[in-house]
């Protein structure tokens, strides 16, 4: 079998691939095996819990229909719906959710990405994504207000005049004041990327805000 050229490349790529799966699965299959994946509700911290809230309190008649109360109950519901929503509208097809400790990208984008983030049933499957057509969104929560994120879901070209990012006003009663169930969702979701970090943009905002009991 090696006499041949097809032979030699033949067994390089099964070689290739068993490697590929050892280096992928296998390694970090032993390394994590231990580190319990978390739930939804594990995940839930104050940074997405003053999002929910704060979302609660600006569209107060949108929320009570869709979510009711803004507890760490309806706040999971929110994250896994959001997730899906994110996956079924294709966003990871523009946008990806790891910063590689490359080219100054922590620059940017904030701390560079670190395996056990990922180790949490909204990252199953991780969504990577594949290209960058859009910036990562791995830190996003807190960089922008829920309004802005309503109103750039609607019609992005209204806040970034020449976003090639579509439009999105499904998720939306006719206006980007009248946020649905799953235009909530997509916020809360956005809001949560990055909320475990101590680098979230509204932090040290929040040691004031948690002390009045959100
Ligand atoms: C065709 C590619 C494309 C798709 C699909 C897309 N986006 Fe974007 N997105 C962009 C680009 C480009 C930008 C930067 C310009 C802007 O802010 O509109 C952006 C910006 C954003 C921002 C603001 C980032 C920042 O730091 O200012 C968020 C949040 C976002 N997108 C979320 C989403 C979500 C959620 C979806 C799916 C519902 C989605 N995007 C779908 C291309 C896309």
């Amino acid at each position: 079998m090696l006499e041949s050229k097809t032979g030699i490349l033949f067994v390089a790529g099964i070689g290739f691939f068993v490697f590929a799966f050892v280096a992928n699965v296998a390694v970090p299959v032993a390394m994590y095996k231990d580190q319990p994946e978390k739930t939804a509700e594990e995940m839930i911290n104050s940074n997405i819990l003053y999002q929910f809230t704060e979302l609660s309190k600006r569209y107060p008649q949108s929320f009570e229909q869709a979510f009711g109360a803004a507890n760490e109950e309806n706040c999971a519901k929110a994250l896994r719906l959001g997730r899906q929503l994110y996956i079924g509208e294709g966003c990871w097809h523009c946008h990806s959710q790891f910063v590689r400790p490359v080219s100054n990208e922590s620059l940017r984008y904030g701390p560079v990405a670190d395996t056990a983030e990922y180790q949490n049933e909204l990252q199953r499957p991780v969504m990577f994504g594949t290209r960058r057509v859009g910036p990562d969104l791995s830190r996003q929560g807190g960089r922008h207000g829920n309004d802005w994120h309503a109103v750039h879901f609607f019609r992005p070209q209204t806040l970034v005049p020449e976003s090639p990012m579509p439009e999105y006003p499904w998720f939306f009663a006719g206006s980007p004041d009248k946020p649905t169930r799953r235009g909530l969702a997509l916020i809360t979701y956005v809001q949560w990327l990055g909320s475990w970090l101590d680098s979230y943009p509204y932090y040290e905002e929040l040691d004031s805000i948690k002390s009045e009991g959100y």
